[in-house]
């Protein structure tokens, strides 16, 4: 596939940065005149040695401070394109998370909860992948995956200069603009010149808002099988109660295997494929942790906004989280009523439930992160201080920005609020989404791709849930959409109220309303019914589209839909586009104001180096957390009665008579452990190495006082959670029977 990815946030460039990680080597002469400045600065935002997600091919800058710390490699051994090093171990594993090569022969390792999905889609009642594990004996029991795919990075460059070729600053942003996209098309064609465009990709993204650009070459694999994963009663040990949380006792792991053609390329999916034969893989340290330990986690997190003005950080705290979380309580106190009632439910739902509460949970440790580092505070003195410094430097384009950027966001909320209510509560709808999605499927792809969609739906759908949390999100969404009544869609549930006795404000909060709104669409609509929905697909295309755009489902979400798409995005795509602009200003202009600072671009889904300590915290007052986990935590918790604690009897079995072979440390079996890296979500499946790169555990969660990094790195309490390796190796041996597999692995005792 050529998939060009253009990413351009950014506005003219007068001037070019300095390289990145270093700090800003000349202050201005302004600064010099308010020498105090500076010392508030470094009580404010001061440089901390954790915190940052640094670009792999510019590590250099940073190894003598990774050494201070206990790394003994080279930058060549973390990033080079002369000889394989740690990168060519390393996968974006499914879009989403990270993974890495622990065996010559493409054996690959993530989280439980990376591999959900896949483990979740072969499992059945009778069959239950998820609630007993699963363990390929054999190469050919290994489990092929539609639609999985592993990305390596094959190389990385600096092709700034190249991209802004011809740019000058008497032209128009649109011009600029233009300019920019076809030399970033140009350059990917030329540097994907003679390469399979199915396997091979270029990626050209912006760092700092577009001060810098970036060119990742990627090689895709699509064939990657199932191996092993542990009982989810392991690899989801605590469930939803414990995560983001510490202490942490969680088997968070499951195994993959690549498979290429006979000659080690990428191919589809063949029976004739074979195992991956890596550049490199990860060699294993079951040598272990001790608080102190220098540890690096080399990943794909996914996006952080370190940089954003307060009044960003104060609308995600205390405006869009709240409303956000409240919408999600709604749906999971419904998916957990009606999932302990019915083991099929429970499979069905589980994956769904997971992703629903997984941002649920983050966004409330997030938002009681930042109240109590006081972010807002801090960036709001900050910007105080950027502001005195700017109309001292005299430099209007300084002056005028933060006041213009306010004004933006300003104009912004509502419409970002509208956005997330459409998509947290409208198309939380499945129905409504599924109908969404099944017409477009139809004009786009025809009947046979529509039927594939609506086979995926069916299998994962209970109707008794989606109802009721139609009401639910539906009341809910009207109450707090009133005040926002120009973004609400004029004719939305007209359609329907016609034939049901709802005539009249559609905005009135009384809920049996939207109660006999739901008896009505589930009553009538065609695709909620999995029959008739068949049915309806075995005609014709234009007539299976016809039905389909006079179903109550369709006719209820398509004006939300055509709200969204003529009225709100363009909006915010407008404004955004004005405030990227001025971000790119920004930057620069914090570069000069604060150069005591340590600079690293946000996260954007590329591969990032992080390093930091194995080091506890102290989540309250009198509280002090240690940063190593054991089984022993995992029998304090053991309970058959809780579904989350309800452990395997063989693991209960293995505790008691105290079999824990040449895993056992101290007399027992090390967890988990927390370290002072900056991750974010894509880091889960990310290795953790030791000082001299092998694998010391899995990294898969935060500390909740900590899910704030994204925003603000508090070195007080943010932490990673890692799975240690002598765990997974225990359950792989002692649970999973797999000794084979451990044959496969070079392991560091
Ligand atoms: N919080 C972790 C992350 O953001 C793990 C999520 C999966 N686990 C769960 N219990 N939902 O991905
Ligand atoms: N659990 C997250 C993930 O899936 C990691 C995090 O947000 O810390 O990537």
């Amino acid at each position: 596939m050529l998939q060009i990815q253009l990413k351009v946030r950014g506005a003219e460039s007068r001037r070019f940065l300095p390289p990145i990680h270093t700090k800003a080597s000349t202050r201005t002469s302004s600064s010099r005149t308010f020498p105090t400045f500076f010392l508030l600065l470094l009580f404010l935002l001061p440089a901390r040695a954790d915190e940052g997600m640094w670009l792999p091919m510019l590590i250099r800058q940073k190894i003598p401070q990774m050494q201070e710390l206990g790394f003994r490699l080279t930058a060549e051994d973390i990033y080079s394109v002369n000889q394989a090093c740690l990168k060519d171990a390393i996968v974006h594993f499914g879009g989403g998370c990270t993974g890495e090569v622990i065996s010559a022969e493409g054996l690959l390792i993530t989280n439980h909860h990376c591999g959900y999905g896949q483990i979740q889609a072969h499992s059945t009642v009778e069959h239950d992948y998820l609630k007993d594990g699963f363990w390929a004996r054999t190469r050919k029991e290994e489990l092929p995956n539609k639609g999985l795919s592993v990305t390596f990075l094959r190389r990385m460059e600096d092709v700034t200069q190249q991209v802004l070729e011809g740019v000058t600053d008497q032209m128009s942003e649109v011009e600029r603009q233009g300019i920019i996209e076809a030399n970033i098309k140009k350059i990917g064609e030329e540097t994907l010149r003679g390469m399979d465009p199915g396997f091979y990709s270029v990626r050209i993204t912006p760092a700092y808002y577009g001060n810098q650009y970036f060119l990742y070459l990627n090689q895709t694999f699509r064939d990657i099988r199932l191996v092993g994963a542990p009982p989810s009663s392991i690899g989801k040990f605590g469930g939803d109660t414990d995560n983001w949380m510490w202490p942490r006792h969680t088997g968070d792991f499951s195994l993959f295997r690549i498979y290429a053609n006979t000659d080690n390329e990428p191919a589809e999916y063949s029976q004739d494929n074979v195992p991956y034969r890596p550049l490199h893989h990860l060699s294993i340290s079951a040598k272990g942790v001790k608080p102190g330990d220098f540890t690096m986690v080399y990943g794909y997190p996914g996006r952080t906004q370190q940089y954003v003005l307060s009044s960003a950080v104060d609308y995600i705290a205390n405006h869009s989280n709240p409303q956000k979380i409240h919408l999600r309580t709604l749906r999971l106190e419904v998916m957990n009523r009606e999932q302990a009632k019915d083991q099929a439910v429970r499979i069905q739902y589980s994956n769904k439930n997971a992703g629903v509460s997984n941002s649920w949970k983050k966004w409330q440790g997030e938002s009681r992160g930042i109240l109590n580092a006081n972010t807002i505070g801090k960036k709001q003195e900050f910007e105080r201080l950027f502001q005195v410094w700017a109309e001292a430097s005299g430099r209007q384009e300084y002056i005028t920005l933060i006041p213009r950027m306010k004004e933006l966001y300003k104009e912004l909320e509502p419409y970002m609020f509208a956005s997330e209510m459409y998509a947290e509560a409208v198309m939380a709808v499945e129905l409504l989404r599924f109908a969404n999605t099944l017409e477009s499927t139809l004009v786009r792809s025809g009947t046979a791709r529509a039927v594939e969609v609506a086979e995926d739906f069916f299998k994962d759908y209970y109707l008794p849930i989606d109802k009721e949390i139609f009401e639910l999100l539906f009341a809910e969404f009207y109450r707090v959409m009133e005040p926002l009544g120009h973004l609400l869609p004029a004719d939305a549930i007209h359609p329907l109220s016609s034939d049901t006795p709802l005539g009249g404000n559609p905005l009135s909060r009384d809920g049996l309303r939207f109660s006999r709104l739901a008896a009505y669409l589930y009553g009538t609509s065609a695709l909620a019914d999995r029959q008739k929905t068949m049915d309806l697909l075995a005609k014709d295309s234009a007539s299976a589209l016809d039905h389909i755009r006079q179903d109550p489902a369709f006719l209820l979400v398509s004006p939300f839909v055509e709200k969204n798409h003529t009225g709100i995005q363009p909006r915010i795509a407008e404004i955004n586009r004005e405030l990227n602009l001025l971000y790119r200003t920004w930057m620069q202009a914090i570069m000069e104001f604060d150069n005591n600072r340590i600079f690293y671009p946000d996260a954007n889904s590329t591969l990032r180096v992080t390093y930091g300590t194995v080091q506890g915290y102290s989540p309250a007052d009198a509280v002090m957390y240690l940063p190593v986990s054991t089984i022993e935590g995992i029998m304090q918790k053991d309970n058959p009665e809780i579904f989350d604690y309800n452990i395997p009897q063989s693991l209960r079995d293995i505790y008691a008579a105290r079999e824990f072979g040449r895993w056992e440390t101290d007399g027992t079996v090390p967890v988990c452990f927390i370290a002072t890296n900056h991750t974010s979500g894509g880091n889960s499946g990310s290795p953790v190495l030791n000082g001299d790169g092998h694998l010391l555990g899995l990294n898969f969660d935060r500390v909740w006082e900590g899910t704030m990094s994204d925003i603000e790195f508090n070195l007080s309490v943010c932490r990673n959670i890692s799975v240690d390796i002598r765990y997974v190796l225990f359950i792989m041996d002692k649970i999973g029977n797999a000794k084979y597999l451990i044959d496969e692995l070079d392991i560091i005792e």
